[in-house]
C-alpha cells in the first residue's frame, strides 16, 4: 500500500500538509500522527474522499515507535511521502525555562524527529521523499531560543546529511525552514510579539510548494523573500555579530 506519513498533523502546518497531500490524490492512505485523536478524526472527515488514517500517539514515548513500525510492517507500507513535522517551541531566557519545556523540545524536535526517520526510511523506495520541518531559527543561534534554535540546527544538519546518504537510493530529503506561521505554536498577535514584527507566511502556499520542491529533488526550501534574504545574510555576516544585534531583545 502506498502511503504518506505526516507527524504533528492535528494542527497548524501538519494539518495543512495533510490537506495538500489529500488534494494531490496520489497515495492510497495518509497516516496522520499526533496525540489529539479527535482532531485527527475531524481532519480525516474533512479530507474525504481521501483515506486519512488517524494514528494517535505520543512521539515522546519510545513505545510509539515500536507501534508505528509494527503498523508499517503489517500493512506492507510503501511510504511515498514523509512529512516529519511535529515540533514544540518554548521561547525566553534559558534560566527561566522549565525542565518540562526543555525536555519537550529535545524529546520531540530532536529525538522523535530522528526516530521517525529511522523507523520510516526502511519503508521508502526510489522516487519517494521526506520533508523535515526545521526553522529559520536554525540559521543563526537565536537569543531567547537557546534550546529551540539548537534543536532546529540539529534538524538541518541531520536532514542534509541524510539527503546525501539516501541520494543513491533515489530517495530525496528536503529540509523546510519556515519563518513565522500563524499556528497554535505562534499565534499571530499572540505572545510572540517580538517575532510578530516579522512577516507571517501562508500555510497553504508553503505546503503546496514544499510538496512540489521535494518531489522535484530539492534539498532546502526557505519560503518567503524576507526569510530567503535572512538566510543569505546569515551566510555572509559573522554569527557573533548577528547574535550581538539580537542580545538586547531578551
Ligand atoms: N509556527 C511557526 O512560526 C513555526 C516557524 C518555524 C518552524 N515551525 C515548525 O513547524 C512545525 C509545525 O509546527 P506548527 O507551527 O504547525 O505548530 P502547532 O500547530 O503547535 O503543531 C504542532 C504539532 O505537533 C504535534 N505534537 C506536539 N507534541 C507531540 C507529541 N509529543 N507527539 C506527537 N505529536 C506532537 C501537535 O499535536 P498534538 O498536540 O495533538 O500532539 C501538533 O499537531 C514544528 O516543527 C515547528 O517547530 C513553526
Amino acid at each position: 500500500m502506498n502511503i504518506a506519513v505526516i507527524t504533528g498533523a492535528s494542527s497548524g502546518l501538519g494539518a495543512e500538509f495533510t490537506r495538500a497531500v489529500a488534494e494531490q490524490n496520489d497515495v492510497d492512505e495518509i497516516w496522520v500522527v499526533a496525540r489529539r485523536k479527535e482532531r485527527l478524526e475531524e481532519l480525516a472527515k474533512e479530507c474525504a474522499p481521501a483515506h486519512v488514517r488517524p494514528v494517535p500517539m505520543d512521539l515522546t514515548d519510545r513505545k510509539s515507535f515500536t507501534e508505528l513500525k509494527k503498523m508499517l510492517e503489517e500493512e506492507r507500507a510503501n511510504i511515498q511521502i514523509l512529512i516529519n513535522n511535529a515540533g514544540y517551541c518554548s521561547c525566553g531566557l534559558f534560566e527561566d525555562m522549565s525542565e518540562k519545556d526543555i525536555d519537550m523540545m529535545i524529546d520531540l524536535d530532536i529525538k522523535a524527529m530522528t526516530l521517525v526517520n529511522r523507523v520510516c526510511i526502511p519503508y521508502m523506495n526510489k522516487g519517494s521523499y521526506a520533508v523535515i520541518v526545521g526553522s529559520v531559527s536554525s540559521f543563526v543561534p537565536v537569543v531567547g531560543q537557546a534550546v529551540y534554535s539548537a534543536a532546529k540546527a540539529y534538524a538541518r544538519f541531520h536532514g542534509q546529511a541524510l539527503r546525501a546518504e539516501l541520494k543513491k537510493k533515489g530517495i530525496n530529503v528536503m529540509v523546510l525552514s519556515p519563518g513565522n506561521m500563524d499556528t497554535e505554536m505562534n499565534v499571530r498577535g499572540g505572545d510572540g510579539e517580538k517575532a510578530g514584527r516579522l512577516p507571517y507566511l501562508s500555510l497553504k502556499k508553503i505546503t503546496r510548494t514544499s510538496l512540489k520542491q521535494a518531489s522535484a529533488g530539492k534539498g532546502f526550501y526557505t519560503p518567503g523573500w524576507f526569510y530567503k534574504g535572512y538566510r543569505i545574510v546569515s551566510k555572509i555576516v559573522p554569527h557573533a555579530m548577528m547574535i550581538k544585534a539580537t542580545e538586547g531583545m531578551f
